[in-house]
Formats: structure tokens, sequence, C-alpha cells
């Protein structure tokens, strides 16, 4: 399967790249701290879909904001394919009812973990298998 490097150094805090990744736009946001903290806030019974969705997981894992980072230390980077799980649309970022990205197909709106909150997407934006290969280079696919 093709992977990709992507160099995210001049990513800085609040500050998001689109990279196309098997014909397909994929996200990458280093969030501000908050960012985190507002995702970190939601109830988990409020999530629309509870499921992280994130490849780089077991299945089943809750959507917590960490489950939907990259992981421990580097909860400030989110990865995720920027397409919307409702009709395959590309949402906006930074837009929305929940300060995440916003689809303006239908009207969902993600948070700033990515996770649907409002409309008619069934699933939190998927996230692809990815690591740091580097401080500053994330390895897709
Ligand atoms: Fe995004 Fe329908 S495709 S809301």
């Amino acid at each position: 399967m093709a992977s990709i490097e992507v160099d995210v150094s001049s990513l800085v805090e609040g500050t998001s790249l689109t990279v196309k990744w098997r014909g397909r736009p994929v996200f990458i946001r280093n969030r501000t701290q908050q960012e985190i903290e507002t995702a970190r806030a939601a109830a988990l019974a409020d999530l629309k879909d509870p499921l992280a969705r994130n490849a780089n997981l077991v299945d089943d894992q809750p959507a917590t904001d960490l489950a939907r980072s990259a992981g421990e230390g580097r909860e400030n980077w989110i990865v995720m394919i920027g397409v919307c799980t409702h009709l395959g649309c590309v949402p906006l970022g930074q837009a929305g009812d929940f300060g995440g990205w916003f689809c303006p197909c239908h009207g969902s709106h993600y948070d700033t973990a990515g996770r649907v909150r409002k409309g008619p997407a069934p699933e939190n934006l998927a996230i692809p298998s990815f690591e740091f290969i580097s401080e500053t280079v994330v390895r897709i696919g």
C-alpha cells in the first residue's frame, strides 16, 4: 500500500495542512490548547458516534480526544481523512457550531477532534493509519 511522508515542520499551533493520499484529502492539524480542551470537555455520552474510528487503535475504542489525536505527547496533532462520512464532500476547517469542521453539503458539524456532533453524518471523520517517523515528519499509510 502506498504511503506518503509529510513534513509538518511549518505547521505552528493553530494551523493545518491538507495533503492527498490515495486520491483523498487528509487533514493534518496542529491544534491549539483551547481546541484540545474544548474537545476534552465534551461528554462522551453527547457524541453521536461513540467510536474513535482510528485505524491506529484496536476497534471499538471510545472516541475520547486522546483516541482521536496522535496519542500521548502528541495530543495537539490530529490527522484525518477529509471526507464527510455522510456523502463524501470535503468539510471546511475551523467552521461550524463546534469550531472544528463543517460540511456545507448537508450541514454536518464536526468538533475540534473531528467527531460528528450535528447533522446527517453518521460517523466521526476517519483517522488513517499514520505515525510520526521524526518530530516533524508524519508517514501516512
Ligand atoms: Fe457532508 Fe452530506 S456530504 S453533510
